[in-house]
């Protein structure tokens, strides 16, 4: 698609005043980010004036996670796959939150190299061809793994394997040469216990096989960064003492490699205690460290506790790379519920990200957003009375500065089934008042203020959820309503 294409503009002239009124709110609450990304949702997104219910119109006031990750020197970014890319809702997220992108699936050996010598880019050039649309950099992903490898390999006569799997990195690696800023050069090579995995790799090529990966790499595109990148390797332990073990003798030896890439998809509740000082002992090694693919997967249905929890765990990640000056950045591995690859392969297990499925931002992305340096935000949740068969709305301050605020407010159908209409109501404080709002239609008697859904937004799937965006002004205090309420209808 035209990564420039967007949802009509319903709410233009609204959106044009918001826009000048932030412009103001931008400059005081958040100076530092607001231009300091190279990789920022500026440019072609910056209107940022879609009136899709996933970032809306006026969010843009509020930094973007790779703004702010890129103000400490990092970046943010999400893994993507090629069949999202005609999603409009989510390319409008994926273009303007992040500033790095990893290609998920279709750098993989079996997409690019399907039978012997005959390399097919197509589907991994979009997705480069996105984040260079977007100012984002690519994480090449991967080289040389055991899955989702062509067949033919694995028939490969022990002699040739070599020369086939250098033959292989100096085709893609030389393809994506200057395109990419890291490169995941082999992948999950370790055993739980620190054994080398029997992949043909090993069982053909033997224990040298890494290290004439990396060489290859290395000669294919001098610049990239070179990664080694696993999972279970997040917190100190034997998989990632073989792996410690490994760069340490790769940096004596001279093999090049720039980094190792801590995969980590976590469980709710278990980010290993050692993660900082684990990324540290990479560190003093001499190489970078990346979190590559972070999730944190749960038992679905999600509930406001595991949301807790949830963003509990995201932010003791965020906080082990910020500890870390060599931890150069994270990405999730894809930003939506609904597009996470952990429902199909851990049945029961779910929610991992940090948008929900419907591109509502989840209280992770909050703790995200907070532990880059987001200016903090209030939220209050009040629940109708309706119960199982109601909705839920979440107010959050998104941003503040001397006499004006941004709101969003985020409606969940709190039934299984389809609901047709939602109103958002609460009260002001003295001193507010509110202003324009998007993706919703307000009323507003006195204090009392009543947000209808627009026409657009108000069919909510079961659980499903969307937000509508506001500014306002206020003087004295700025407190969050005692009383949000939603009713369904
Ligand atoms: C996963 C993809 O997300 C899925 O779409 C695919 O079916 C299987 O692979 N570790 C990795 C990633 O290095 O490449 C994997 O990606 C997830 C685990």
């Amino acid at each position: 698609m035209s990564p420039t294409s967007r949802r009509p503009r319903l709410y233009a002239a609204a959106v044009a005043a918001v826009a000048g009124a932030l412009a103001v709110g931008m400059a005081v609450a958040a100076p530092s980010n607001a231009d300091s990304s190279g990789a920022d949702s500026s440019g072609a997104d910056s209107s940022g004036a879609d009136s899709s219910g996933a970032d809306s119109s006026g969010a843009d006031a509020a930094p973007t996670l790779g703004q702010l990750a890129a103000a400490k020197g990092r970046y943010f970014g999400s893994a993507t796959d090629n069949p999202t890319l005609t999603n409009v809702p989510y390319t409008d997220v994926l273009g303007s939150e992040f500033n790095q992108i990893t290609v998920g699936n279709t750098q993989k050996w079996q997409y690019i190299e399907p039978s012997r010598g005959q390399f097919d880019y197509t589907q991994a050039d979009q997705i480069v061809a996105f984040a260079q649309a977007h100012n984002q950099t690519v994480r090449g992903h991967t080289l040389v793994w055991h899955n989702q490898l062509a067949g033919w390999v694995n028939d490969v006569p022990a002699g040739e394997l070599l020369g086939v799997m250098r033959n292989h990195i100096t085709n893609v690696a030389g393809h994506y040469k200057g395109k990419l800023v890291h490169w995941d050069v082999v992948n999950e090579a370790f055993e739980e216990n620190g054994a080398r995995r029997q992949s043909v790799f090993q069982q053909k090529i033997g224990d040298s096989y890494i290290a004439e990966a990396f060489k290859a790499a290395r000669a294919a595109d001098p610049n990239v960064k070179l990664y080694y990148n696993d999972y279970n390797i997040e917190g100190i332990g034997a998989k990632s003492d073989a792996v410690y073990d490994m760069v340490k003798s790769f940096k004596q030896q001279g093999i090049p490699i720039d980094g190792v890439g801590m995969q980590a998809h976590l469980i709710l509740g278990q980010v290993p205690s050692t993660m900082r000082q684990n990324i540290q002992r990479f560190a003093d090694l001499g190489v970078d460290v990346a979190i590559t693919e972070l999730d944190i997967r749960m038992q679905v249905p999600r509930d406001a506790t595991k949301d807790a929890q949830q963003a509990n765990d995201y932010r003791t990640v965020v906080n082990a790379c910020l500890a870390v000056s060599r931890c150069v950045g994270i990405t999730v591995w894809d930003f939506s519920d609904g597009y996470s690859w952990i429902p199909s392969v851990f049945p029961g297990e779910g929610a991992a990200l940090i948008y929900d499925e419907n591109f509502g931002k989840k209280p992770s992305y909050w703790a995200v957003y907070e532990a880059l340096g987001g200016t903090p935000t209030t939220t209050t949740t009040t629940t109708t009375t309706g119960g199982t068969t109601g909705c839920t709305a979440t107010y959050k301050v998104t941003g503040q500065w001397n006499g004006g605020f941004q709101g969003e407010v985020t409606v969940r159908n709190n039934s299984s089934s389809t609901i047709s209409g939602w109103t958002v109501k609460w009260t002001l404080v003295a001193g507010q008042s509110l202003g324009n709002v998007w993706n919703g239609v307000a009323t507003t008697s006195g204090r009392d203020v009543s947000v209808r859904n627009a026409s657009y937004n108000g069919s909510l799937g079961g659980n499903g959820s969307t937000s509508f965006g506001f500014v306002g002004s206020w003087t004295g205090s700025n407190p969050v309503p005692a009383n949000v309420t939603c009713t369904v209808g």
